[in-house]
């Protein structure tokens, strides 16, 4: 099944893409992380978006569109996948209509600007495998190391409370209207994303069960 999740930053959809790759055995593909790692690695592409992502603005659509053209040619996209994150922009959701790629179902989770600002505030990120935590509502087992691989938690520089709300900016005028481009294909599905990260997780299989 190919799946979408849309959302604001911070509504968690990193945490439940996981979970589903996980249990489904299907990739979650996280364009912000693809983007993050190519910062660290300083590719050209990581060079160019770099100022986007630090002030919370989206890197421009061509080049997104250039890194999900490439990931969904990979051989593990074969029967299916989850994008995190993409598309972000009607012209990114177009572009997936123009490549052919079929999407099954567009899952929107929904949270409150208020609990997002409490949520970023306390993110800690595994900067190897890109695992998403929580100091309250999601803590590793030691609250300093990832659970997977015992890297040491970091704080994401878009975190800080400044650029969460530019980033919640562009996410109302930008993003959201994405959910009118999928509301008439009778793909779309809300979850409500204020529930603990458990019931959100449940919400999610339920609704990918009804489907598949
Ligand atoms: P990206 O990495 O995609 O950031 P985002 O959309 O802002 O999403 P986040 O990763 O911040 O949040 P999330 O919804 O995954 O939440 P998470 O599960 O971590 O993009 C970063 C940047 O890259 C963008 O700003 C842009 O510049 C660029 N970019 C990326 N894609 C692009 C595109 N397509 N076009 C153009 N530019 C692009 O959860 C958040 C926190 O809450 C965690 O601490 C988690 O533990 C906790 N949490 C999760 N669920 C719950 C719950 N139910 N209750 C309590 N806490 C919870």
């Amino acid at each position: 099944m190919n799946i979408i999740f849309l959302g604001a930053p911070g509504a968690g959809k990193g945490t439940q893409a996981e979970k589903v790759s996980a249990r489904y055995g299907i990739p979650a593909i996280s364009t912000g992380a693809i983007i993050r790692s190519a910062i660290k690695t300083g590719t050209p592409m990581g060079t160019a978006a770099k100022a986007y992502t630090e002030k919370g603005a989206l890197v421009p659509d061509e080049v997104v569109i250039g890194i999900i053209k490439e990931r969904l040619a990979e051989e593990d996209c074969k029967n299916g996948f989850i994008l995190d994150g993409f598309p972000r922009t009607v012209p990114q959701a177009e572009a997936l209509d123009t490549m052919g790629v079929k999407i099954d179902l567009v899952i929107s989770i929904e949270v409150s600007d208020e609990a997002i600002v409490d949520r970023m505030s306390g993110r800690r990120v595994c900067d190897a495998c890109g695992a998403s935590y929580h100091v309250k509502y999601n803590p590793s087992k030691d609250g300093v190391t990832c659970d997977k691989d015992g890297t040491t938690l970091t704080q994401r520089k878009d975190d800080k409370p400044e650029v969460v709300l530019d980033r919640l900016s562009t996410y109302h005028e930008t993003t959201e209207p994405i959910k009118g481009y999928y509301e008439g294909t009778g793909k779309l599905r809300i979850v409500d994303g204020e529930q603990s990260v458990d019931e959100a997780t449940a919400a999610v299989f339920a609704t990918i069960d009804n489907v598949g």
